[in-house]
């Protein structure tokens, strides 16, 4: 129930109306019995600035900040965790008691929290990431502060692959030779969203690599379907969205949600727009 007591976490964007956030994010909530509610904010570009104002004036206790606010974040919030300064981007803000805002960026270690609730070790595995991207960035950034020993960086623009592969110092431009050897590989890009592509030629796929995909529409993406047949592991895209969001939650309340409650929301929340 919402009262005069309840706080709130908003998550803007633009486009913001398909955000699975407020699903999950109010299963986590009631998870953990936090009175918090979340709602969207469409927010136009360039006003992000002006979001994170408005949430020290209505005392807003919490920010998810998707496209296209979360380099314009990272320069409108007062501190930043070491995620979001190597990144320049943050897709959760905190306000504090004292009225200052802190942000972070959780995606890259909610990507790595989701290997590993998989029951996958990742320290001294190896890695390689398809894409160079902002999702990429944020996953081969966790990937390093993970312990992994060596990530492989595969993407279609090799100067992109090369710029991402300064964030960690064991991150490095490489290539599809590089999934033989791998413990992990991720798909970052784009390819079967919405589509039956798969960003590999499936003959490189394997019993014994485990293969995750952050795409989530669908969930069961052809590349996972690919990885399957091929005797792989699979972890689909809402692994890392919902590991993020945990962890956001933990940021704003304190108390660490339900995973497995808040992803049973998001898959709830798919089935009804399908
Ligand atoms: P995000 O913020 O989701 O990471 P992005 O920054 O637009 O999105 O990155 C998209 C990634 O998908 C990039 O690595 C892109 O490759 P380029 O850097 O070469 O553009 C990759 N990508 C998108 N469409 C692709 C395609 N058809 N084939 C291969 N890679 C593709």
């Amino acid at each position: 129930m919402i009262t005069a007591r309840t706080r709130l976490a908003a998550v803007i964007g633009d486009p913001v109306r398909h955000s699975l956030s407020p699903a999950i994010h109010r299963a986590g909530f009631e998870s953990t019995g936090a009175d918090w509610t979340m709602v969207a904010f469409e927010v136009a570009a360039g006003d992000a600035r002006r979001a994170v104002e408005a949430m020290r004036t209505l005392g807003i206790g919490g920010l998810s900040v998707t496209m296209p606010h979360k380099a314009d974040v990272a320069a409108a919030v007062e501190e930043v965790d070491d995620a979001a300064a190597a990144l320049a981007s943050v897709n959760t803000v905190v306000l504090r008691d004292d009225g200052t805002t802190f942000g972070a960026s959780t995606d890259g270690q909610g990507f790595v929290d989701s290997v590993i609730a998989s029951g996958v070790e990742l320290t001294h595995s190896t890695a390689v990431v398809l894409g160079a991207g902002a999702a990429a960035r944020s996953i081969i950034d966790a990937l390093g502060r993970a312990g992994v020993a060596d990530v492989a960086i595969v993407n279609r623009t090799t100067e992109r692959a090369r710029s991402a592969a300064e964030l960690s110092d064991v991150a490095r431009v490489g290539g599809l030779d590089d999934v033989g050897a791998a413990t992990l590989l991720v798909n970052t890009t784009s390819v079967g969203m919405g589509t039956d592509e798969v960003p590999i030629d499936p003959r490189l796929l394997r019993a014994g690599i485990v293969v995750a995909d952050i795409v989530y529409h669908p969930l069961d993406t052809a590349l996972l379907r690919a990885a399957r047949t091929a005797g792989a592991d699979t972890i689909d895209g809402l692994g890392m969205l919902v590991h993020q969001a945990v962890l956001q939650q933990e940021l704003w309340t304190g108390h660490r949600p339900d995973p497995a409650a808040m992803r049973a929301a998001a898959e709830a929340e798919l089935a009804a727009r399908a």
